[in-house]
């Protein structure tokens, strides 16, 4: 089949949805492979790189794509492309289609089938297709490096001559994929850490990597998770409890990193502006779900901001392309393990509509939009 690796690269956007590695072994395999000039530079893989590994080099998205029986990218490229795309080819990318209905649209009016690889369903087989958790993964450890760099002091305790440094308290509050790197990552760097979950499951995920559990472990705490592994919308009353007891750790903490989530939802809100205002100067809280609405009263989608008693609060965005390289390798290789079920024995694009990971990823077909979330 003929495989077009658009370039998503912009001003919020470094990574590329194939590496040099994994094209090579789509030629190798006998795909044809078209790479737009530069798709990979922010990410470290020059055009150089790609040509050695077989592919052609295009001027433009839309002259990559326009023969292409499947197209990959990171976000999609846009709704203007899809028109581009010849009928029956596919699309892949991370379409955040609730948000860009306009985009599903164009996609069913092309004949284009467009796969939303964040909808791929969290079964074992899917593990290695999950884009989720393999950029969930980078998010969590760079949202820890990046407190530490903001922060004014270090993070593990340093006995010397000229005294001891005490090490830095780290609380991570959401213990799913990014939470458990961040609370790893914290760990390795010797900070004194803590986590938080409304799931039971984290507790002994955060125990394992040598954490100390904090949480409301009430009756509702023990029915939080649900069939599919994610947290629920917690009562008024948990949430109340879980208010106060934050309220009493946050004060003692240096560097705190929210990460929670709920399918559907906006952010739960975690931290308010008096547990703000309990920390010492310096502090800094990074708030991952900003883009969700917060988890931090205040923070701001793409800033750093400093409150009036010196607490920094970091909204920082897309935090996999601030690690491109790793992000755009694991990502490339979720796709390389997805490719064979839109494949044919004979190499030709052709998907498996029986499979039911491309039935839970497959948003338009044949001219309709058939995903159920979308209908
Ligand atoms: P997520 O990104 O939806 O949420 C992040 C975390 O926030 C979750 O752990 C959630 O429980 C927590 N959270 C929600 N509300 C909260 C609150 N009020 N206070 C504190 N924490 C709160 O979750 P993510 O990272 O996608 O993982 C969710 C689950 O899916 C995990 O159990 C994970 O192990 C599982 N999973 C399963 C996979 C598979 O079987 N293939 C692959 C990846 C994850």
């Amino acid at each position: 089949m003929k495989i077009a690796v658009l370039k998503d690269a912009s001003d919020t956007e470094a990574r590329v949805a194939a590496t040099p590695e994994t094209v090579k072994g789509y030629v190798n395999s006998g795909h044809k492979v078209n790479v737009v000039k530069g798709a990979g530079e922010p990410a470290n893989f020059p055009d150089s790189m790609y040509k050695e590994a077989g592919a052609s080099i295009v001027a433009s998205n839309s002259a990559a794509a326009k023969d292409a029986d499947l197209v990959f990218s990171i976000t999609g490229g846009g709704k203007k492309l899809i028109s581009s795309l010849k009928k029956g080819a596919g699309i892949t990318g991370l379409l955040s289609p609730t948000d860009n209905m306009d985009f599903v649209k164009a996609c069913a009016k092309a004949g284009v089938t467009a796969y939303a690889l964040e909808y791929i369903p969290r079964i074992s087989r899917a593990q290695s297709m999950d884009v989720l958790s393999s950029q969930s993964n980078l998010s969590g450890y760079r949202a820890v490096v990046e407190a530490g760099s903001i922060y004014g002091r270090a993070f593990p305790m340093m006995m010397t001559a000229a005294g001891t440094v005490a090490p830095a308290k780290v609380f991570i509050m959401g213990a799913g994929v990014a939470g458990l790197q961040a609370v790893a990552t914290a760990r390795r760097l010797g900070a004194v850490t803590t986590a938080t979950d409304v799931r039971p499951a984290a507790k002994e995920q955060v125990a394992s990597l040598g954490a100390k559990f904090i949480a409301v472990e009430n009756e509702e705490f023990k029915e939080a998770e649900t069939a599919g592994g994610y947290a629920k919308q917690m009562s008024e009353e948990y949430q109340k409890l879980q208010a106060e007891l934050t309220a009493t750790h946050i004060s003692k903490q240096d560097i705190v990193v929210t990460t929670a989530l709920i399918p559907g939802r906006p952010a739960p809100r975690l931290i308010d502006k008096n547990m703000i205002a309990s920390m010492r100067p310096g502090s800094v809280i990074v708030d991952m779900a900003v883009e969700r609405g917060g988890n931090v009263e205040g923070s701001k989608p793409g800033e750093i901001i400093t409150t009036k008693n010196g607490v920094k609060l970091v909204g920082l965005l897309n935090w996999p392309s601030r690690m491109a390289s790793d992000a755009s390798n694991m990502f490339s290789r979720n796709l390389k393990n997805f490719l064979p079920l839109v494949t044919a024995e004979d190499g030709s694009y052709a998907p498996n509509w029986d499979d039911e990971i491309v039935q839970g990823c497959a948003l338009t077909r044949d001219g309709e939009i058939i995903h159920e979330r979308l209908k």
